[in-house]
């Protein structure tokens, strides 16, 4: 099967540049543009009311002021959360941002989107199909489109039903279970997303002759990076934009 180019850059910014600015927010993204990265990956679930924002984790404690299940309140109560306190002082009164907002912003900024749909168990259809439809309709760029990328087979599914013409990519635990192929297919993947430890040639080989691109996260070695990058891999996610330089797309 022959595979079509790989449109993305080669090296992306995990949570933003969420190492060095507070995660999923817009300042991290600001400070990985400010590094030269023009690619970011972000954490995306669903408030209360159905808004998709920026955030990892389930819960609120972690990463904000707020208390409890992220999704137990609505947009207009996350919004007014502190986002960027816990990072540092700098960052106080840092909100979290809504998906629309981050989309207009890579927009606007040249920045190639991987909006990671993690939703809140029980809300996986819901959340593919709202990043789905956001990213459709608040994505003002030509060219590249955001990829969508999950490691719920379920919120692929809701995001291909929505939106089937936006671009999938299937993520996965270290180590790589052995259905990895088949449930990439079955929701019409056009990579594969893993641990760079489950990465290697032949591994590379096996997805590229599926017709599968291979995304990894989450490598902090810049040796390594390069290396995964010889294999073949298309794109690594890092946090380390900082020592890791931002590669453009060979397309680009
Ligand atoms: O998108 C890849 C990576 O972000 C997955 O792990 O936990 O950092 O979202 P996590
Ligand atoms: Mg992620």
């Amino acid at each position: 099967m022959s595979l079509p180019a790989w449109g993305y850059p080669r090296t992306m910014a995990h949570r933003g540049a969420g190492a060095l600015a507070p995660e999923n927010t817009l300042a991290a993204l600001r400070q990985g543009h400010a590094l030269g990265y023009r690619a970011a990956e972000v954490d995306v679930k669903l408030s209360a009311d159905g808004v998709a924002f920026l955030l990892h984790d389930d819960t609120l404690e972690r990463t904000t002021t707020g208390r409890g299940r992220a999704n137990a309140l609505d947009w207009r109560a996350l919004s007014q959360l502190d986002a960027g306190a816990w990072h540092g002082a700098a960052f106080a009164g840092e909100p979290l941002p809504a998906y629309a907002a981050v989309l207009a912003w890579c927009a606007a900024n040249g920045v190639a989107l991987n909006a990671e749909i993690k939703p809140v168990k029980g809300f996986e259809r819901a959340t593919g199909a709202a990043v789905a439809l956001d990213s459709r309709t608040h994505w003002a760029a030509q060219g590249l489109q955001p990829l969508l990328s999950s490691f719920s087979t379920e919120a692929l599914a809701g995001a291909r039903d929505a939106v089937p013409e936006l671009p999938r990519a299937h993520l996965f635990p270290h180590p790589l279970p052995d259905d990895w192929l088949s449930r990439c297919q079955s929701v019409g993947a056009i990579a594969l997303d893993c641990h760079w430890h489950s990465v290697t040639p032949e591994r590379v080989r096996i997805a590229h002759a599926a017709g599968l691109h291979v995304l990894c996260y989450t490598c902090n070695e810049p040796e390594r990076v390069h290396e995964l990058l010889s294999w073949g891999v298309g794109t690594v996610i890092t946090d380390a934009v900082d020592r890791v330089p931002f590669l453009p797309s060979e397309l680009s």
